[in-house]
This record gives structure tokens, sequence and C-alpha cells, in this order.
């Protein structure tokens, strides 16, 4: 049987924290639906095709990889995918309330559906795209934080 895991988000824009949880993940499955959510609440940076051509040079090619767009309840996505686990990333305490509440509510909306927590790297823990947006939103190098495609867009999008 072939397993399927989802690793949804944001990804506004991809970090190299992400790149990490998709290579952590893949020594936990044989198939990886990376996920790019269409509708949060906040106003985007980057469109959704945009954040997943980023994804994909970023992550290169690998059979075992997929990169989609989803829209509405994630529960409802990785039903329709097959998907029985759902990979999250938890970074610092900050992040555990949040994180087991969305766990919970998609375990009440897919019971079947388990949510497993990687630890990223421990140089990547105090990583977020919303950091990476403000520090290059200011003209701050963040080189060291993303793949070059997403240095090079973010420059690109703050130089108008
Ligand atoms: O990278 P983010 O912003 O932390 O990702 C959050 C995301 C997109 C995984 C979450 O908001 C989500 O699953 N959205 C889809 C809508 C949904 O299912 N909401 C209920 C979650 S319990």
């Amino acid at each position: 049987m072939t397993r399927i895991a989802i690793y949804p988000g944001s990804f506004d824009p991809p970090t190299r924290g992400h790149e990490d949880l998709i290579r952590r993940s893949l020594l936990l499955t044989d198939r990886l639906i990376v996920a790019v959510a269409v509708n949060v609440a906040k106003q985007p940076l980057f469109s959704v095709e945009e954040r997943l051509a980023m994804l994909r040079a970023a992550i290169g090619d690998d059979a075992r990889v997929e990169f989609v767009a989803f829209e509405g309840l994630l529960a409802e996505f990785a039903r329709q995918q097959g998907a029985s686990v759902v990979i999250r990333g938890l970074r610092a305490v900050s992040d555990f309330e949040y994180e087991f509440q969305m766990a919970l509510m998609n375990r009440q909306l897919h019971p079947a559906l388990e949510t497993v927590f990687l630890v990223p790297a421990l140089d990547l823990t105090y990583l977020s795209s919303s950091l990476v947006r403000e520090v290059a939103r200011f003209g701050g190098e963040v080189s060291a934080l993303v793949h070059p495609v997403v240095a090079e867009a973010l420059r690109a999008r703050f130089a108008k």
C-alpha cells in the first residue's frame, strides 16, 4: 500500500525551513503532496502559481513529491487525495496551541487522518515566512534563509 502524506501551508514564500520539512517528510512517506492553500485570511505577497513555482525550483525533480494548490478544507482535500497523514512543522512552544487545535479539528472532520509533527533543523527553528517577508521588505539580507529563486522573487517584489 502506498502511503500518501500532505504537507499543507501558505508557503508565502517558501523558506529553507519548509525545504527541510519536505526532505524530512520523505523519510516517512512514499508520496508527498505539498499543498499550497489558496484561501488564507491574509492577503498573500505571492500568488499561488508563484508559490508553487518557487517550491518546485527549491525542491527540484523528485518523483515522490507533487506540488498542488488547494481550496477549502484541508480535511476534505486529504480525503480526495487518499492521504492518511498531514505533516506540520513544530518550531517552538508558540506554535503548539494553534497546531494542536488544527490537528484536533482536522481529526473531528476526518477521523482517519493523522497529524504528524516534525521538528525542523535547529538552525532553522527561528525562521518563518512572515519574518522573511518583513526582512526582505526593508531590504535586509535573506539569502541564507531562502532558495536563491525565492530571494530573487522577493528582491523583485520589493524593488517596485
Ligand atoms: O503555513 P500556514 O499559514 O501555517 O498554513 C495553515 C494552513 C493553510 C495549513 C491552514 O490554515 C489550513 O489547513 N487551511 C485550509 C482550511 C482549513 O482546513 N481550515 C481548518 C483547519 S482546522
